[in-house]
């Protein structure tokens, strides 16, 4: 008999078995808590709850620690693809040469959109947010590959899959290219995934598109550090929105919902703002004294959070890659200076220290991605571009689990107790 839990309550002593994984730390499965006890757990935000078994990503808060299937993040992020890092979370596997080749040609044969789905575009307005647009082209993607949705078929999770990681790029660029009026660009299948993505983005049919090894280089960087990060509020959606058996495209738009909020995903498009907003360093004593005033709900953005309570190992990477760019498209944004002086206070002042608030993902992504060109509302987009291989990744992990249910979560009732109908004449 393995290690339990004691719980003392409402009169009972009841016993919960522990559970340990391969890393981090052990859980109480209170699984039988309500049958055995008549109460249920509470934890809203989910701050202490394991929602699943999962062996794709593993974080270590405290010492800001990263790994994908094994590998650590600051090696993945040197050595590996985009591409190599997709296999690697679909298949468990670092791939050989030859199985990467066949990845990367499956992935490449299936970006082009059906061509009515560009048609769905012209029903948003030229200024619809990027996010809106994904959101809506995403969902609509289970309108045209009903031959896949049998989510009991590998075979249909696969070719999904493969599907959706090919042409988030396409759905990204072509709404970047709706929002300014320029011709929607097909994809160039002779370029590397990353490649493909940047001729859509900035290339136009005038003219051929020079793609610089440099930019294509630091992007797939960026999309490999947001490819996947453990059950965060998106993908927790995304697994919740899959246990009820709904299609792998409608819970990839769940996905993209979720993410676009400024506390997730949309923070990279917010801290750039922020820094623009502060402008020069002698402004940033003021917005510290704002992040850290209780009765200010100004926060600062790509700083701080839910489990990193040390530097995220991916804005260690994401900062050596700002001067890489800077240096490739010789420009010198003066935003990073203001970022890396803002940085530097609020790591050494009191508040940040004590509440562990460090740079996150998002802190230095936005001046990357604003120096290649990318308009601030196309960042979140890029994020989901990446983040649906990690989707993908856990929604196959828990469709393939035999022992996969529907979510469904309890409460604490707080509501009025019952009470008789009154009818209007008497109110
Ligand atoms: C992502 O989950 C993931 O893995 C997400 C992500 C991924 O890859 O999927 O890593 C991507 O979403 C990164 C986070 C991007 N969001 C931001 O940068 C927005 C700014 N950060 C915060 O809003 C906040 O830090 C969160 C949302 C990220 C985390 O919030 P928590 O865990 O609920 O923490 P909290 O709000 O309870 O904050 C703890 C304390 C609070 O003070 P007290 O109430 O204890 O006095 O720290 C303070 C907060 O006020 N605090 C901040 C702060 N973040 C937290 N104060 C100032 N500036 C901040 N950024």
């Amino acid at each position: 008999m393995g290690d339990t839990a004691k719980l003392t309550a409402g009169g009972g002593d009841y016993e919960f078995p522990v559970k340990s994984g391969t890393l981090g730390p052990d859980v109480v499965d209170i699984g039988k808590m309500y049958g055995k006890t008549g109460m249920f757990t509470y934890d809203p935000g989910f701050t202490s709850t394991a929602s699943c078994d999962s062996g794709l990503t593993f974080i270590d808060g405290e010492e800001g620690v990263l790994l994908h299937r094994g590998y650590p993040i600051g090696q993945l992020a040197e050595h590996s693809s985009f591409m190599e890092v997709s296999y690697l979370m679909l298949n468990g596997e670092l791939p050989s040469q030859d199985e990467l080749d066949l990845f990367t040609y499956t992935i490449t044969r299936h970006t082009m959109l059906h061509d009515q789905l560009r048609q769905f575009y012209q029903g948003f307005r030229r200024d619809a947010h990027p996010m809106a647009i994904m959101c809506g082209v995403v969902g609509a993607l289970s309108a045209f590959y009903h031959d896949s949705t049998d989510i009991s078929d590998p075979e249909h999770r696969k070719i999904s899959s493969h599907r959706l990681i090919a042409k988030m790029p396409t759905i990204a660029a072509m709404a970047y290219k709706y929002s300014i009026g320029q011709p929607m660009m097909q994809p160039d299948n002779r370029l590397s995934y990353t490649g493909n993505f940047l001729r859509m983005t900035f290339g136009v049919p005038a003219e051929e598109y020079e793609v610089v090894p440099a930019v294509e280089k630091a992007l797939d960087r960026i999309f490999i550090l947001h490819a996947d990060h453990e059950q965060n509020a998106s993908t927790s959606t995304v697994r919740l929105a899959g246990s009820s058996g709904a299609n792998p495209f409608a819970c990839i738009a769940a996905g993209i919902a979720c993410l676009w909020g400024p506390a997730h995903g949309g923070a990279n498009e917010a801290a750039l703002n922020m820094l623009h907003e502060i402008g020069t360093p002698d402004k940033i004593p003021e917005y510290i004294a704002r992040a850290k005033n209780k009765d200010d709900p100004f926060r600062l953005m790509g700083f701080g959070h839910r489990v990193y309570k040390n530097y995220d190992p991916r804005a260690t990477v994401m900062q050596k890659t700002v001067r890489e760019v800077f240096d490739a498209l010789k420009v010198n944004d003066p935003v990073f200076e203001v970022a890396l002086q803002l940085e530097e206070m609020a790591l050494n002042d009191d508040y940040f220290i004590e509440k562990k608030l460090f740079p996150n993902v998002d802190f230095y992504s936005g001046v990357i991605l604003s120096a290649i060109g990318f308009p601030t509302e196309m960042f979140t987009a890029l994020f989901a571009l990446a983040r649906t291989v990690g989707w993908v990744a856990q929604w196959n992990e828990m469709i393939s689990d035999p022992g996969q249910r529907i979510g469904r979560p309890r409460q604490l009732y707080t509501g009025p107790t019952e009470r008789d109908y009154v009818p209007i004449t008497q109110r």
